[in-house]
């Protein structure tokens, strides 16, 4: 609910209030985010005084300095020294901002963020705010939006700056949101790695100056995930207050912290400003990328179920929600680059009797591709290595009773390729050679000849082959930053443009063929982020998928993201990231709780080991509507102790999945209990495979008993049924 009484906007969600109130001088004043208060007149909530070194002000009848008010949105050069929520240059030089109040509009529609990705708000239920702030002396205009999504306790928020004078300006900052906190002991929480472990979670006490998690790789990035909590010091997973602040953006971010001489801390989410730029010529609009931001009063897990709610309700093609996520076979790591029709053919006769539902080549399928040294850019299938193309294989499979997925690597180019020769302008580059990763450079997205060249090749491989699936993947990150076809000062808003340029392939695709399932990836996790949840239902979490690796990459993932976006796999043994040996049955279980498959050479698997497929195959189709729409809960971090434990209740709770998985085997063990979450306090659930029957209230209190094992990598798991009263 929004609601206007001069002079100030109360925002609310069904637990959390947002206040804002304009002052004397036309400032924008943040008055108060956190837990629901009442709506009432605040003018005495400010602890507005004057402050050597920094110019006064008078508001509201009180001399103050811009350095201590908190504001919605904060500029540069009249006396507010802390980090500027964004920058606006004029041509002859300019670049002295002051905003001030101009209108308001409560709004029946949520605006729409052209060419992003953002949330789908139906406005029954909720309703958007669009503050627009006014630069007098520079003619430009800043409007600032806020959704309200008062179920999940979230608020969307995006800037939006119109050049309203008559030169070009040029944006060299420019946040999705700005926030001041009236505190000063918060701690800064994000999720960290690299590639095969990403998503760690790091927390740390803010001190004064700044704190920030950026990305320069054109990509949202395997090291710093587009996701922040700040936390109260006491906070935990059930208690404690936290803050959290996500992107839906895919590309160069920053969310920065910092704490202020008089204790405020101010957390700005949005596009890196140390590597975009935007000219916006008179009349022009510049519309940042959409952010999110919730608060809960009791701990981490709240906050990541609002996120959970969020990202299942509100993002992505409304068709694309509902599509069943197909437990798949993926050739990876059974074959890597050693395809032939042959293998591929008896690779489906060994799955046969497995009820798996698709079928998914992976890299190694078009053009010449035998290793990793050509032909990205060539989708298509070179009739040498096929003769008769993939129809073979794909009529195979189909008999098999499975569905013919195909993986793409869309933004790259080989420079050994068909497509390089034609157009060997189309990649990244500048002056330079440009720098290759993994023997392959990136095309440039920004221009949209390369996006309909690519476009052209994908549908026609999709329309031939009948293709349902799609392996998205992006191996490597921007170097050589720039293009030839921008003029010099539009050079620094090439990264956004690539991003504009994949999001709009994306959306071609997925409007042109919405029966087409995607799954996004990045060398495993390195672009897992609402933008791309926006576009594709699931991604695949990791390359690494050793059971015990995932355990701890899964669980730091599910901070801000839930179960149902993640993908996770069985793989062979010992384990190709890390040589690691984990029993079967672990693999199963630690996979379940994500969209799942298998990626291994099933032929040289012993027959339990088939035998189990079937279980697990089974399994995962009884908790598949769990997995999309229940809530998850995280009862025992990987990052703490040897035992790591996660548990899934349906939206009615009358079903719960509990695993519970220990690392090391220890001497002489003993063993603990567990105590779940999320159960009904009425009548009685059956436990299997434990054989009891017990009360919600009693699980919850007391717990389940798990006895550690006398094996390395053993997981537990439960499943509860309620039986009514
Ligand atoms: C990336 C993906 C893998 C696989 C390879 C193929 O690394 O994450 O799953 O698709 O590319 O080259």
């Amino acid at each position: 609910m929004i609601i206007w009484k001069e002079p100030y906007f109360y925002l609310e969600t069904k637990h959390t209030s947002y206040i804002m109130r304009i002052l004397s001088n036309g400032m924008l004043h943040h008055v108060y985010y956190g837990a629901k208060i009442p709506k009432e007149d605040m003018g005495w909530y400010q602890l507005f005084q004057g402050k050597g070194f920094s110019p006064a002000v008078t508001v509201n009848g009180l001399v103050s300095s811009a350095d201590l008010i908190p504001q919605e949105y904060p500029s540069f050069g009249r006396g507010d020294y802390r980090c500027p929520a964004f920058a606006v240059e004029t041509a002859d030089g300019r670049r002295l901002n002051e905003l001030t109040y101009d209108h308001h509009e409560i709004l029946e529609e949520k605006p729409a963020l052209p060419g992003l990705p953002s949330l789908d708000v139906n406005m029954e239920e909720s309703n958007s705010l669009a503050v627009t702030l006014k630069d007098a002396a520079c003619g430009y205009e800043v409007v600032l939006h806020y959704t309200v999504l008062e179920e999940e306790d979230v608020i969307a928020r995006h800037t939006e700056i119109r050049n309203r004078g008559k030169d070009a300006v040029y944006v060299r900052r420019a946040a999705s949101l700005s926030l001041d906190i009236e505190r000063d002991n918060l701690e800064f929480l994000s999720l960290s790695g690299a590639w095969g472990r990403e998503r760690y979670p790091n927390r740390r006490p803010l001190s004064p100056g700044t704190t920030s998690i950026e990305s320069r790789r054109g990509s949202s990035s395997h090291q710093l995930n587009p996701f922040a909590a700040l936390a109260s010091p006491d906070a935990t997973e059930t208690a404690g207050e936290v803050y959290g602040f996500s992107l839906i953006y895919s590309a160069d971010f920053q969310i920065l912290t910092e704490v202020s001489q008089y204790g405020c801390t101010r957390l700005q989410a949005g596009l890196n400003p140390e590597t975009f730029s935007w000219k916006m010529e008179a009349g022009e609009t510049f519309v940042t990328p959409e952010a999110l931001m919730t608060y809960s009063g009791h701990g981490f897990q709240e906050m990541s179920h609002h996120f959970h709610d969020v990202c299942r309700r509100h993002l992505g093609r409304s068709a694309a929600r509902d599509m069943v996520h197909p437990i798949i076979i993926n050739s990876w790591e059974a074959m890597y680059f050693d395809l032939s029709e042959e293998k591929l053919k008896q690779f489906l006769a060994d799955c046969e009797g497995l009820d798996i539902d698709t079928f998914v080549v992976d890299d190694g399928w078009f053009g010449r591709r035998t290793d990793d040294q050509s032909s990205l850019g060539d989708w298509f299938v070179d009739e040498e290595r096929f003769p008769g193309g993939l129809h073979g294989v794909a009529e195979c499979c189909r008999n098999a009773g499975m569905k013919f997925g195909i993986w793409f690597e869309p933004e790259m180019i080989s420079r050994d390729s068909r497509l390089y020769k034609a157009h060997p302008d189309w990649c990244i580059r500048g002056q330079e050679e440009p720098v290759e990763c993994r023997h392959q450079l990136v095309l440039d997205m920004s221009r949209k000849e390369v996006v309909d060249g690519i476009y052209e090749q994908m549908a026609a491989f999709i329309r031939e082959y009948d293709i349902t699936y799609i392996k998205w993947d992006f191996n490597r990150n921007l170097t050589d930053n720039g293009s030839f076809f921008l003029p010099p000062d539009r050079q620094r808003e090439h990264t956004h443009r690539y991003m504009l340029g994949v999001y709009s392939l994306m959306h071609r695709l997925t409007e042109t063929f919405p029966q087409v399932f995607f799954e996004g990836c990045s060398g495993g996790g390195g672009r897992f982020d609402f933008g791309i949840l926006y576009y594709m239902p699931q991604i695949w979490t990791s390359d690494d998928s050793d059971a015990a690796e995932r355990l701890r990459i899964q669980y730091g993932t599910s901070y801000a993201y839930p179960p149902a976006s993640m993908v996770a796999h069985v793989s062979a043994c010992p384990n190709h990231q890390t040589g690691r040996i984990t029993p079967f049955a672990t693999r199963g279980e630690v996979a379940q709780m994500c969209n799942y498959g298998y990626e291994l050479a099933v032929g040289q698997l012993a027959s339990e080991e088939k035998t189990m497929i079937r279980e697990q195959v089974r399994k995962h189709r009884r908790l598949d509507e769990m997995i999309q729409r229940g809530i998850f809960y995280r009862l025992c971090s990987p990052f703490t102790g040897n035992l790591c434990a996660w548990q899934m209740v349906s939206e009615d709770q009358k079903r719960s999945y509990v695993m519970a998985a220990f690392l090391m085997a220890e001497p002489n063990p003993g063993g603990q209990y567990l105590r779940l979450q999320g159960l009904r306090k009425d009548g009685q659930y059956k436990v299997e495979p434990l054989g009891i029957t017990a009360g919600g209230e009693t699980l919850m209190r007391a717990g389940i008993p798990v006895i550690a094992p006398q094996r390395d990598y053993t997981a537990f798991a439960f499943e509860l049924e309620w039986l009514s009263e």
